[in-house]
């Protein structure tokens, strides 16, 4: 077989990984959750999921992923077929393109207002709007839901080309030269970017001591740490949790196993994989739990910021945070601060939820990584009108709760039944453990063979107990929206039938020969 691209460095290779997790979910997802979540009472759950779910998936992502590369697979189908062999293998491992795919879509949205908001902060565009209505009009006719500061679609639109385009350059330059040269710059920058916001956030005391003595950072970060056990019993908390551990590692999604498929067969995972949850937890809790929150209580207070946070993190991001740069001395350059480590996070994410869809079409068509890229960029480019044209009406956050939610934690469930039950544990746990850098105790053996599946599991009937047949029927959805998240539902469907018939297709033309 003809060499295979390479990572260039090790610390390349990490931070590409960490970068990859470490995204919009830190900084917007995580306080939100945390906040709609009971603040303390979130944290338990959310530790246990990282401990029983996400650093254990982490090392069965990593070794599918090498041991995939080995067989020049940088996607799912294939890698499920490596290890399994069996037809339908193939047919589980399209959930890993389709999900990455379809996050994509959506997610390059979002960035890209991150990218026109970092602009608008150093413009002051939004400044002089100081009361919650008119900021959330600011962003509302920005998105197209009404008219407002914004007259059209057309800003909005304009950034989402710039995004694109970045991305897709970036993608076009390949894994070292590409992915890995961004996320040697942009990793020490966003790192750098939050500490500053973080410590200026610490160091904010309380805003208004006469007025609102108990409108104070202490009290966000009391809200945050705050352990409550009374609310452990809730299973919701602990869906939520789990449900947030799997989007801010990026498990479930297909692009770390990527992501190590370009790794050599001795190369290490074991202390890779933990130093990139590690990394992605020291940057979600410790810098994203540290501004977002923290800074709306010791303006807003408690109460408020608990409501900002149940409108979603849109309304966290975008609306409480630039109304706090203006009351702030040099807000617009710690809004452009916040805006653009958004847009930083946001990228080193976004070329990852591609990178599987190139790969599966240059190994498995045989054509060339400059056509790849192209053919998917066409085709994100094309879908994304979707998600704009249709943004008011839920269509964005119909395709998150299903990919962007639901099938990371049935992709987590299937490929760790895949890697422990029908490949073999033991055979899974030589592969963690060649070479190795660190031992991982043995402990994580039974966690991976029993805990894991078992957790999974648990959610899984829980959500089918609970909300599954709420959430199918689409009972809490306004009568407007119905149509256009049944548009959604079909062009998911669509997209994945389509991607399943691409891969029999390819299998027709190239079948993979594991006797080499
Ligand atoms: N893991 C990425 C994030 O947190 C997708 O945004």
């Amino acid at each position: 077989m003809s060499e295979r691209e390479r990572w260039a460095t090790r610390i390349g290779l990490i931070l590409a990984a960490a970068g990859n997790a470490v995204g919009l979910g830190n900084f917007l997802r995580f306080p939100v959750q945390a906040a709609q979540n009971g603040g303390g009472a979130f944290m338990i759950p959310y530790f246990i999921a990282f401990l029983l779910l996400g650093i254990p998936l982490m090392w069965v992502e990593w070794s599918i992923g090498r041991y995939g590369g080995k067989y020049h697979h940088g996607h799912l189908p294939g890698m499920f077929d490596a290890i399994w062999r069996n037809p339908l293998a193939k047919y589980i491992g399209v959930l890993g393109i389709f999900v990455s795919s379809i996050i994509m879509i959506y997610y390059c949205y979002i960035e890209s207002w991150t990218l026109a908001f970092s602009f608008f902060s150093l413009g002051k565009t939004y400044f002089g709007l100081t009361e919650f209505e008119s900021m959330t009009g600011f962003l509302r006719s920005y998105q197209g839901v009404e008219s407002g500061f914004f007259t059209s679609i057309l800003p909005a639109y304009f950034f989402l080309l710039i995004t694109l385009g970045v991305n897709f350059y970036i993608l076009k330059r390949g894994i070292s030269k590409g992915i890995e040269l961004l996320a040697k710059f942009g990793m020490p920058l966003l790192i750098i970017m939050a500490i500053v916001l973080a410590i200026r956030v610490i160091t904010l005391g309380t805003p208004d001591p006469i007025n609102y003595p108990d409108r104070s950072v202490e009290n966000g970060f009391a809200f945050i740490w705050n352990p409550n056990f009374s609310k452990l019993g809730d299973a919701k908390i602990w869906l939520a949790a789990a449900g947030q551990i799997f989007f801010t590692l990026s498990v479930g999604m297909g692009t770390l196993q990527a992501y190590a498929s370009y790794l050599k067969e001795k190369d290490d995972i074991a202390l890779n994989g933990l130093s990139t949850a590690s990394t992605n937890e020291f940057v979600e809790v410790i810098l994203g739990g540290s501004i977002a929150i923290p800074v709306a209580v010791a303006f807003f207070g408690l109460t408020a910021t608990t409501e900002i946070a149940s409108g979603g993190a849109f309304n966290l991001g975008f609306v409480s945070m630039p109304l706090i740069f203006q009351k702030l001395p040099l807000g617009e350059f710690f809004g452009f601060l916040w805006f653009f480590l958004l847009f930083i996070a946001g990228i080193t994410s976004s070329v990852a939820m591609v990178q599987p869809l190139i790969a599966f079409l240059k190994e498995q068509f045989k054509i060339s990584h400059n056509k790849a890229t192209l053919y998917v960029a066409i085709g994100t480019f094309v879908s994304s009108h979707l998600v704009v044209a249709f943004f008011k009406f839920g269509f964005l956050d119909e395709l998150d709760y299903w990919a962007g939610t639901f099938f990371l934690v049935l992709i987590g469930f299937l490929e760790v039944v895949i890697f422990a039950w029908i490949w073999g544990m033991d055979k899974g746990w030589i592969e963690i453990n060649k070479g190795a850098d660190i031992k991982i105790p043995k402990f994580f053996y039974y966690v991976i063979k029993y805990v894991t599946p078992l957790y999974i599991l648990t959610i899984l009937v829980y959500w089918g107990l609970t909300d599954a047949i709420p959430t199918l029927l689409m009972d809490n959805i306004p009568d407007e929206q119905i149509p256009y998240r049944w548009g959604a539902r079909a062009f998911m469907f669509i997209v994945f039938a389509g991607l399943c018939f691409m891969v029999y297709k390819a299998w027709k033309l190239n079948k993979p020969r594991y006797d080499l």
